[in-house]
């Protein structure tokens, strides 16, 4: 893994403030992404001097890594509750809602966001934003929907772009879904468009988090800032 640039750094920081966070005997959930590995790495790290743990993942990928990082892995299918997640955003706003799902992990990640007594969101400062939809929304649908999905994304004001692998097949999510990238614009509304979207059926799982983050932690050049939700 790349630790050079500033980014990396910023990274590193804001995954390793939050893993300091992390208490003998929880069970935490862990993200999916650049930021996210950062904290598997420090949280494998706090597992070889010793502290005691157990962890769920929100993707294939995280699972793997974690198990690599030794940290001991349940299936989160035998869980209800966690007490710590630890996962990163595609941009924030100072409300904390956040769009998610670049990795296209969105829909385990809530699932495991919403399971969690906390959730503390790691980011560089260049994810923070003042209004949401700088970058795509991204939603999980169920393959037989595309075309259907896709025209009520339309009539809700969005563009829908299906992610697709280089060699030009579609990217498929952890549960082989469609991942289809939205583009809205500036998102004034993201209660509304989040329920917009839940009432589709075949949108199996939007990228917006609008509830679930209790701490936002910021990676920056002069150390990370730790923010707490003030309602
Ligand atoms: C994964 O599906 C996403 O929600 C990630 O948490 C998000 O895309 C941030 O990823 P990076 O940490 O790689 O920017």
């Amino acid at each position: 893994m790349a630790t050079g640039t500033a980014t990396d750094r910023a990274k590193r920081e804001a995954a390793e403030a939050a893993v300091a966070e992390i208490a003998s005997g929880m069970l935490v959930g862990l993200g999916t992404g650049s930021t996210a590995a950062f904290a598997i790495a420090a949280l494998g790290r706090r597992v070889r001097e010793g502290l005691q743990v157990t962890a769920v993942g929100t993707s294939l990928a995280t699972e793997a890594a974690a198990r690599a990082a030794g940290i001991a892995m349940l299936d989160f299918a035998d869980v209800a509750h966690t007490d710590l997640v630890i996962d990163g955003a595609d941009e924030i706003d100072p409300a904390f809602r956040a769009i998610k799902g670049g990795g296209g992990a969105m829909l385990r990640e809530k699932i495991v966001a919403t399971s969690a007594a906390r959730m503390i969101c790691i980011v560089d400062s260049g994810k923070t934003v003042a209004t949401l939809g700088t970058r795509p929304l991204p939603i999980e649908v169920l393959p037989f929907a595309r075309n259907f999905v896709s025209d009520a994304v339309r009539a809700l004001g969005g563009e829908p772009i299906v992610r697709m692998m280089p060699d030009g097949t579609p990217v498929l999510s952890d549960q082989a879904n469609l991942l289809i990238d939205c583009r809205f614009g500036p998102i004034t509304d993201p209660a509304g468009l989040a329920s917009a979207l839940t009432a589709v059926p075949g949108m199996l799982g939007h990228g917006l988090f609008l509830t679930e983050i209790d701490a936002l932690f910021v990676g920056r050049d002069e150390g990370t800032a730790r923010l707490e939700r003030r309602n």
